[in-house]
């Protein structure tokens, strides 16, 4: 890699209402232990009426500018990752931008589903590689409740809703902050029947009157998107940790996305990460797509989980599939 990427500021935001397994036992058939033992969530945040993506991104925003010690005036760039923006167009970016109070800078939305996050970190990378002094937002936020069938119980008690932020620039990195060491990023669309949000894009387009199906909403294959998760989060961290001459030893804090207990434990076992060295929120956020790393990151870090010299693991999987890992050092 070429250039400095230092992370100055993590925030994140969810929406003030929760819903727990109990809440969803009077809206499907399901019940508190089978969505704890098979997946290890107990709670997640979900919007309320009317609350957007772009809503939950602006205060994760600022929490992660007040924590750099920055304003939004300082941002030059923001890469927004999300497949749940306020609107089809205009960009949920551009309306970020104007709810930051700042105009004309460099805003672009982008889906790579739950692995949005870490390729909005890469292309604030390079942005920041082809202009030296730029300082980007890379924000992910996702009101996954809008494309949520509530009468599926078989996707509906998986999700929740969210926002993480962080700010990227090429400064020397202050303590507390933390530099990417480096990043990857893989897609194999040859599997992306697998897990789908179809209606509403051109593919399969909305027309006026029409009732809105299930096509409309999550629809997934869960022990193939699980089987594939595993494998593939398990790859992406070993061929980074290797590339990078470390061992899994080396890696104080590992971060995995945040779609259901039983993968993030398959994951670490195969990876041999267990207790403290693994990062869990699921058990209270749900799955929040590209938000999950994000905000478990955030939440890594007001809750002291990282500290000087720490080196953490971050990898994230999707729909596409897409995925991707990238190694932090904190300083
Ligand atoms: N409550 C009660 N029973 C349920 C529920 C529910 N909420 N959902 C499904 N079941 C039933 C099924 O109907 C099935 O019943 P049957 O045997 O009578 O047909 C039974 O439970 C077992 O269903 P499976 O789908 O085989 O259950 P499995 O153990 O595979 O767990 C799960 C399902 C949790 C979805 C799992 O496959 C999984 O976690 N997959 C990963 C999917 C995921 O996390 N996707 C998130 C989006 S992608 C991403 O972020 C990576």
């Amino acid at each position: 890699m070429h250039g400095r990427f230092t992370i100055e500021g993590f925030g994140r935001h969810v929406p003030e209402r929760v819903l727990t397994n109990a809440d969803l036992e009077a809206i499907v058939d399901t019940s508190d232990d089978w969505i704890t033992t098979r997946t290890g969530i107990k709670e997640r945040h979900i919007a309320a009426p009317g609350e957007t993506s772009s809503d939950l991104a602006v205060v994760a925003a600022r929490n992660a500018l007040a924590q750099a010690g920055r304003t939004a005036q300082d941002l030059t760039h923001i890469f927004y990752a999300t497949f749940t923006p306020d609107a089809v167009c205009p960009p949920a970016s551009s309306i970020l931008q104007e709810k930051l109070g700042i105009q004309g800078r460099s805003a672009v939305d982008m889906n790579a589903a739950c692995s949005g996050f870490l390729y909005a970190l890469e292309a604030g990378m390079g942005a920041l590689a082809l202009r030296p002094g730029s300082t980007a937002l890379i924000t992910a936020s996702e009101i996954t409740t809008c494309r949520t069938n509530w009468a599926d119980r078989g996707t509906c008690v998986l999700f929740g809703d969210g926002a993480g932020a962080v700010i990227l620039s090429d400064k020397e990195p202050k303590p507390g902050q933390a530099v990417i060491k480096d990043i990857i990023t893989k897609s194999d669309g040859s599997l992306w029947p697998l897990l789908t949000v179809k209606a509403g894009g051109s593919g399969w387009p909305l027309k006026l009157g029409e009732q809105v199906k299930e096509d409309y909403f999550i629809e997934m294959n869960g022990p193939e998107v699980y089987k594939n998760a595993v494998r593939s989060m398990g790859q992406v961290c070993e061929e980074i940790v290797t590339r990078n001459g470390l061992a899994m030893d080396d890696v104080d804090l590992f971060i995995p996305h945040q779609a259901n207990l039983r993968i993030i434990e398959a994951v670490g076992k195969r990876l041999k990460f267990t207790g403290d060295r693994v990062m869990v929120t699921v058990d209270r956020y749900g799955n929040t797509s590209a938000a999950s790393v994000a905000i478990a990151l955030s939440d890594a870090v007001s809750e002291g989980r990282v500290k000087s010299g720490s080196t953490v693991l971050l990898t994230t999987f999707g729909g596409g599939f897409t995925w991707g890992a990238a190694i932090l050092k904190f300083i």
